[in-house]
């Protein structure tokens, strides 16, 4: 057996892939590890600047030069150009790693239904049509869907409200199309990550004190005692993508350092 039978993760290597939330985060650290596989990008953010500075980290590690989609997902012209252009620009499509998305902080009575519907539409709303435009696609080629999705999906958490909603939405989302595409060899999972090292829950409205202190409890949070690393995710959507996990969809995969097994804290 080959080093590279041995590990099916390098069937990534020429494999078009779309990446949304490429600019920061998850989808950035997962840009870089499929570039270090091999894997042909086009990159979608809404900040250019930082998605230029992800295409750059990829080209130094000897890549291809990335295509850059930018815009936001809401705006379904901008989804539509990004499916267009990366089929014109590759011809094809293998891989399709649903990043995008946003958190806030709200419950039932402190949420409104603009803050409901801005986490839907980012979170679920974008992500079903981005996913309906790439599934033609898909089928041809047998590719491969990984939703980022989060132990939030799974468990429920006080304060987070519409994030929670959106995350269970997206898991059975996984659920439903991996059933639905699997006659056609499409796989389709989610990874369910728990606290992630990213700019995530600043955005969201920490202050520095706060997001420190927010670390520290994942200490108690999390089984293994510590919150989790971008890469740490990234070799899981890698795994998930790749030929090394070709008996598996539908999966909900938790990321997360044991925190889906523990009580809500
Ligand atoms: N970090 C965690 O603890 C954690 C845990 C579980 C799940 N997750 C999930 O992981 C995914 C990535 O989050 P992250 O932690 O990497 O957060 P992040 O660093 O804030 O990155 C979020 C990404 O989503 C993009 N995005 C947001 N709204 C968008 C829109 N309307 N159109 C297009 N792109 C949009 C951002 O683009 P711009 O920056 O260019 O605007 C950015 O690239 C999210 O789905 C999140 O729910 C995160």
């Amino acid at each position: 057996m080959t080093s590279e039978e041995g590990f099916k993760v390098t069937s990534l290597k020429g494999k078009v892939t779309l990446i949304t939330g490429a600019s920061s985060g998850i989808g950035a650290g997962a840009s870089v590890m499929f570039a270090k596989l091999g894997a042909l990008l086009a990159l979608n953010g809404r900040d250019l600047e930082n998605l230029t500075k992800v295409a750059k980290q990829c080209t130094d590690l000897g890549a291809a030069e990335p295509l850059l989609v930018p815009g936001d997902l809401t705006n379904e012209d901008t989804v539509k150009n990004t499916v267009e252009q990366t089929i014109a620009h590759f011809g094809r499509l293998d891989v399709l790693i649903n990043s995008a998305g946003i958190l806030a902080m709200g419950s039932i009575e402190t949420g409104d239904l603009a803050q409901y519907d801005k986490v839907m539409n980012v979170n679920v709303r974008s992500v079903y049509h981005l996913t309906q435009l790439c599934v033609p696609h898909l089928i041809k080629t047998k590719g491969s869907i990984v939703n980022v999705s989060s132990v939030n999906g799974q468990r429920s958490f006080p304060g987070v409200l519409a994030y929670c909603m959106s995350k269970s939405a997206i898991d059975q989302f996984t659920r439903c199309i991996a059933l639905e595409l699997a006659s056609k060899q499409v796989r389709v999972n989610s990874v369910c990550p728990g606290v992630i090292i990213t700019d995530v829950h600043r955005r969201a409205g920490l202050d520095e004190d706060q997001y420190a202190q927010f670390l520290e409890k994942c200490k108690q949070t999390h089984a293994l005692g510590r919150p989790g690393e971008v890469e740490e995710v990234a070799h899981a959507i890698a795994f998930l993508a790749s030929d090394a996990s070709t008996f598996i969809t539908g999966v909900n995969l938790p990321v997360d350092g044991g925190r889906h097994a523990m009580c809500p804290r």
